[in-house]
C-alpha cells in the first residue's frame, strides 16, 4: 500500500484510535511528496464511466457527488493530474464552492464486475472552460450535447487500492448485453434448428 495516502489520512486523532483499538499505529513514512499514478492506475481511471467526488464545505461536513459519464470521461493527463469536464447541471455548483475554499478532494472509483476499488486524495482547481477551449473540447463526454462550463483538474496527491471485500459484483446494462449475447445467439441458433425439424 502506497504509504503517502495513510500518511495523509492517519491523523493524529486515527493514530491515537489506532493504538488504543490494535497498540500500534501507522507510522508517517516522512516523504512529503505526492504519489504518481501507475500505469495500472491509470488503465483503472481510463475504463470507469463513474466516481464519486467528495469536497468539504467551509463548515467542515463531508460532501460527496456522484459523477458519471462515457467510459474514459475522468481523464488522466499524466501521472500526477486528472480532469474532467463539468457540465451545466443543476446550477448548485456545491463542489465548485467547496473547492474555490479549500481544494482537497477525495475520489472513489469503482469497478462493480472486477470487485476493485480505487481511493484518490487530491487538491482540484475549477476553471471557465473558456479559458481553455482545446482543453474543455477534448474533455467533452463522447455524445454529449451538454454544455461543458468548466474544466476540473485534480493533481494527485496520494492514491489506495482497497480489498475487494464486500463489493457485490453489479453490472451495466451493456456488459449484461454483452454477456447475454452468445446466451441469445445459441438460443437463435437452437430455434432455427428446432424450426427445421418440425418443418421436415
Ligand atoms: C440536465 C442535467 C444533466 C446532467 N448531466 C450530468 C452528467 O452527465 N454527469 C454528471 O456527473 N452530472 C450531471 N449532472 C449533475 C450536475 O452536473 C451537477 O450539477 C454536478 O454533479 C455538480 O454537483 P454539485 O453541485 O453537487 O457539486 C447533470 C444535471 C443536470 C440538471
Amino acid at each position: 500500500m502506497p504509504s503517502r495516502f495513510l500518511d495523509l489520512v492517519v491523523t493524529p486523532a486515527v493514530a491515537r484510535e489506532q493504538q488504543r483499538v490494535y497498540g500500534i499505529a501507522h507510522a508517517p513514512s516522512g516523504d512529503a511528496s505526492p504519489e504518481p499514478l501507475g500505469p495500472g492506475e491509470a488503465e483503472f481511471i481510463a475504463a470507469r464511466d463513474s466516481f464519486y467526488l467528495a469536497s468539504v464545505t467551509e463548515t467542515g461536513w463531508p460532501y460527496v457527488q456522484h459523477r458519471g459519464g462515457p467510459r474514459g470521461f475522468l481523464h488522466v493527463l499524466d501521472g500526477s493530474t486528472l480532469a474532467f469536464a463539468d457540465l451545466r447541471g443543476n446550477r448548485q455548483l456545491v463542489t465548485a464552492g467547496n473547492v474555490s475554499a479549500d481544494p482537497r478532494v477525495a475520489l472513489m472509483l469503482m469497478d462493480y464486475p472486477g470487485r476493485r476499488r480505487l481511493k484518490i486524495l487530491g487538491r482540484a482547481t475549477f476553471s471557465d472552460a473558456s479559458a481553455d477551449p482545446a482543453l474543455a473540447k477534448a474533455l467533452a463526454p463522447v455524445g454529449s450535447r451538454a454544455r461543458v462550463e468548466r474544466i476540473v483538474r485534480i493533481a494527485i496527491e496520494a492514491w489506495d487500492w482497497n480489498c475487494p471485500q464486500h463489493i457485490t459484483p453489479r453490472y451495466t446494462l451493456d456488459e449484461v448485453e454483452a454477456l447475454a449475447a452468445p446466451l441469445r445467439e445459441r438460443i437463435a441458433e437452437l430455434e432455427r434448428r428446432l424450426e427445421r425439424r418440425s418443418s421436415t
